[in-house]
């Protein structure tokens, strides 16, 4: 099974769906440790109880310090990718740069629409009826990588911020790791495809 780190500031919740859709035997990945910028997010609480390893950090104060922290715990783990659940930091490019395609966040909004912060205010201030949240590689750009699933979610009259969000959270937690198992079994196949490439450019005759 492939081995992710999940990445939080705060609750966790997504975090907690990606360990418990994990449990099943036929899911393609395993949470191998959980990290946060922030040492008292409630998820990590949550990650301690259900038995997940959590990565101990330096303080991210020190941005390259966090980071060059993190790449180690990374490291340590023996991580195969990366997955943003409610991690409310600008990651450094040169971080993200060996992350490349191995990072992945998700966003409640029906990407490219409302990226940053309060998507779902914005949704009620646009007038939408239907909003939802997007999976998405990570790239420098904020909210701007490759889709890679989105669910979608009505919006009611007489909707809030917050009873919106409540509602999409819900599809959130259905959508994370569902997508976060097919990308990684798109991966596993682009990883044969290029591996067989090479064993066939080791085989091709000598040319005369
Ligand atoms: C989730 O709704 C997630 O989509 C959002 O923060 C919440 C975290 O909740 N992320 C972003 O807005 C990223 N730009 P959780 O900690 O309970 O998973």
């Amino acid at each position: 099974r492939s081995r992710v780190a999940v990445l939080i500031s705060g609750r966790g919740s997504n975090m907690a769906a990606l360990i418990y859709a994990a449990r099943a035997d036929d899911c393609p990945y395993e949470v191998a440790v959980v990290a946060s910028d922030k040492p008292d997010a409630p998820g990590l609480v949550l990650a301690e109880a259900e038995g997940v390893p959590i990565a101990r950090l330096p303080s991210a104060k020190d941005k390259t310090q966090f980071f060059a922290g993190l790449q180690s715990a990374l490291e340590a783990a023996g991580v195969d990718l990366v997955a943003l659940a409610g991690f409310m930091r600008i990651i450094p490019d040169d971080f993200l740069a060996r992350w490349e395609g191995r990072i992945v966040n998700i966003h409640p909004s029906l990407l490219p629409r409302h990226k940053g912060l309060k998507p779902h205010q914005a949704c009620l201030d646009a007038g939408e009826r239907i909003t939802g949240a997007t999976v998405h590689l990570v790239t420098a750009e904020l909210d701007s990588g490759e889709t890679l699933g989105q669910v979608q979610v009505a919006v009611l009259p007489g909707d809030t911020p917050d009873t919106l969000a409540e509602r999409v959270l819900v599809a959130e937690h259905q959508l994370y790791p569902r997508i976060l198992g097919q990308y990684l079994g798109r991966t596993r196949d682009f990883d044969w495809i290029s591996n067989k490439v090479g064993e066939l450019a080791l085989t091709l005759p000598e040319s005369r």
